[in-house]
């Protein structure tokens, strides 16, 4: 076998991330899986609002004309030029098929023509690893540690792991119906308000008592680090059906009451792993959930004094964004050349 390029023996790279997995198009360019030089996020969210979510279809043509655009302006943004780049990192799943395809199949040529290594990322590590993406003037001398304890909270998943290494983690818990992001999201729905729900509920229940509406206690007799949210939801429905004409606080005092009840389950698993290892050096909070600020608070209360917290140095990061994907890829290439490359190895690509 041919010896893997001098390339990835190197420890500074430079890398163009690609994501496309639901309905953002966003290209990144990130400095030693750290220090994002841009990171353009295109959404076609406005077009899906008042229908209920994403229509797939609808969201890859969109895709389809906006990136290479969003491409070039990441370029062009970061002031750099195709010669900078050192390797692509695109978002290999999982997430809608069209908007995936949209991102492999451009970034599959680019490195083609461009003849630059392609890493294939999955959209979960990219989350995972959005934590070492720095803001302006962030403090370098105080990285994120192994072994930590992740909560990975958005739309698709309520994942709780165990991590060693940017590649060896173990999955201790997960969600058994919902994810976090979707008892948000229908939570929402059933309060009149718009898709996405999570940034809207959480809006509407800014000014609102937390304790004026009872909810569920979910699996809370079970010794699990699993998590339910399909209960919190029906009981959500059952309130509002049984009080139709609530008044405007009222609403206030059920979203917030809502909104503590998803953030507390997911507290209270967290506050029972950290005592039950007591090796966890940190705990991060990633994904689209993690811009929630009841949770960042709640979480704060009841763990900060055992061990270090960490989310996403900007909010831009919580959501979806190809910052993320491309530290990934920096990471996996630093750990693990070969699994990177392997479900992207171009031929032509490593041959040229
Ligand atoms: O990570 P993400 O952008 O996409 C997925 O990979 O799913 O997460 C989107 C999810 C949506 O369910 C959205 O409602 C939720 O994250 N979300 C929030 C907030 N901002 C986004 N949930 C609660 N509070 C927020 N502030
Ligand atoms: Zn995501």
């Amino acid at each position: 076998m041919d010896e893997a390029p001098e390339l990835y023996k190197l420890s500074s790279m430079t890398i163009l991330g690609i994501e496309t997995s639901c309905d953002e198009t966003s290209a990144s360019v990130v400095k030693d899986g750290t220090q994002v030089l841009c990171c353009i996020i295109a959404s076609s969210r406005k077009d899906f609002e008042g229908k209920g979510g994403v229509i797939p279809e609808e969201a890859a043509r969109r895709q389809v004309e906006c990136i290479l655009p969003v491409i070039t302006r990441a370029l062009e943004t970061a002031h750099i030029t195709v010669d900078d780049i050192d390797s692509i990192a695109v978002t290999k799943g999982p997430g809608l098929l069209g908007s995936l395809l949209v991102g492999t199949a451009t970034a599959r040529v680019l490195a083609s023509i461009w003849k630059k290594p392609l890493i294939g990322v999955d959209h979960l590590l990219g989350h995972l690893d959005s934590i070492w993406l720095q803001s302006e003037g962030s403090d370098k001398s105080d990285p994120p540690m192994f072994p930590c304890l992740t909560l990975s909270v958005s739309g698709g998943h309520s994942d709780l792991r165990l991590r060693r290494s940017h590649t060896n983690n173990t999955l201790i818990g997960t969600t058994r119906d919902d994810a976090a992001g979707e008892a948000f999201d229908k939570g929402a729905s059933l309060l009149g308000l718009s898709y996405p729900g999570g940034p809207a509920l959480s809006k509407l229940a800014e000014g609102g008592n937390e304790h004026a509406f009872k909810f569920p206690s979910p699996l809370h007799q079970e010794e699990t680090f699993d998590f339910s949210f399909s209960g919190l939801k029906t009981s959500l429905k059952y309130t509002l059906r049984d009080h139709p004409n609530l008044f405007e606080q009222e609403k206030k005092d059920l979203a917030a009451s809502y909104q503590y009840a998803i953030c507390k389950h997911l507290t209270d698993r967290i506050e029972h792993v950290v005592e039950k290892h007591s090796d966890i050096q940190e705990m991060h909070l990633v994904g689209g959930v993690s811009a929630n600020t009841r949770l960042r608070s709640l979480l704060q209360e009841s763990i900060y004094k055992k061990i270090t917290i960490r989310w996403p140095a900007t909010l831009r990061y919580c959501t979806d964004n190809a910052a993320m994907i491309a530290a990934a890829g920096y990471f996996l290439m630093q750990e693990s050349p070969e699994k990177a490359l392997e479900s992207f190895v171009t031929e032509a690509a490593l041959r040229c």
